[in-house]
């Protein structure tokens, strides 16, 4: 379902979304999931400023964003574990911002190929990060992409190519990227990103998505919300789904054999991520090839 109309385009510039990373960074570096060298000042600073009104979207509404982006964070990883399980040894993070998830993966499985990537700009930062800490090298790299480049050394193919130049399983992630772009838009790249999963069997896609809530209360807060922070951002901020069924179906359609929608209310008893007092707007999508 989409709240606004679609104008990414092709050869968009998407970079507007990108400070967004800063405060997804600070939250996961407040939980001690990250580390000191991928904290920030805008992020602290972003942090504090978002305390107030994460504070009363508690008390009111019985989650907030730090309690979906915990909720989606933690579950990916359960489900990036549950790959390598199996013998995935390649992942690649797409807008990784400074996602401290690479690190973590590194640390703990020393064995993997560890590609992160983002739109240029915020690449060369986290490599930069990466870099002083020691952290670089042939089984962690940075590299530039644009999910809207369509050919050239950005476009994701070429990114896939370079990172993984084989027909092995990759686990490929986009965390915090995919509802700033209109439905019609981010299928392309999930087509793209199928087609290039497919000869590559055991590969698995994780994503997470929002579900437009029923209650209409909710419902108009949200679209404010999400017409707020499009505005913000400069994008497309949508919710593209109404229900787990829907988001199936569409990543089906779009070329995925395979399709799990994750609610994190069935994790409460297994992971350590913060309860919503209701059903969670979040789901994790699990695609494979
Ligand atoms: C909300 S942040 C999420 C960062 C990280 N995944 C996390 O969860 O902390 C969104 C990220 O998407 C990146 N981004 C925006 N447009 C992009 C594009 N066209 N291609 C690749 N990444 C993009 C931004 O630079 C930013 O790092």
């Amino acid at each position: 379902m989409n709240t606004t109309p679609s104008d990414n385009s092709p050869g968009k510039d998407s970079s507007s979304i990108s400070f967004t990373a800063l405060y997804t960074g600070a939250v996961w570096h407040r939980n001690g999931l990250s580390d000191d060298i991928l904290a920030t000042g805008q992020g602290r600073w972003l942090y504090h400023l978002m305390t107030p009104f994460e504070a009363s979207s508690k008390a009111l509404l019985g989650g907030n964003i730090r309690t979906f982006l915990l909720q989606r964070h933690l579950i990916i990883d359960h489900l990036i574990e549950q790959a390598l399980g199996r013998g995935v040894t390649q992942v690649l993070e797409i807008a990784c911002g400074m996602s401290p998830r690479g690190i973590r993966l590194r640390d703990k499985y020393p064995h993997i190929h560890m590609v992160e990537a983002d739109l240029p700009d915020m690449a060369t930062r986290k490599a930069a990060r990466l870099l002083v800490a020691g952290r670089l090298g042939d089984k962690h790299q940075v590299m530039p992409v644009d999910i809207l480049a369509e050919s050239g050394v950005q476009s994701l193919e070429v990114v896939v190519k370079r990172a993984f130049d084989n027909n092995e399983p990759m686990v490929v992630i986009t965390e915090g990227l995919t509802s700033y772009f209109s439905l019609p838009v981010i299928s392309k790249f999930w087509n793209r990103l199928a087609r290039l999963m497919q000869p590559r069997p055991g590969s698995v896609y994780l994503s997470e998505c929002y579900l437009m809530p029923e209650r209409p209360l909710l419902r108009g807060t949200l679209k404010s919300l999400g017409g707020l922070l499009g505005a913000v951002t400069r994008s497309d901020v949508s919710f593209h789904f109404l229900n787990d069924q829907q988001a199936a179906e569409h990543f089906t359609v779009c070329g995925f054999p395979s399709v799990a929608v994750h609610n994190p209310a069935d994790f409460y008893d297994r992971l350590p991520i913060p309860e919503s007092r209701h059903d969670p707007m979040v789901r994790v999508i699990e695609a494979r090839s």
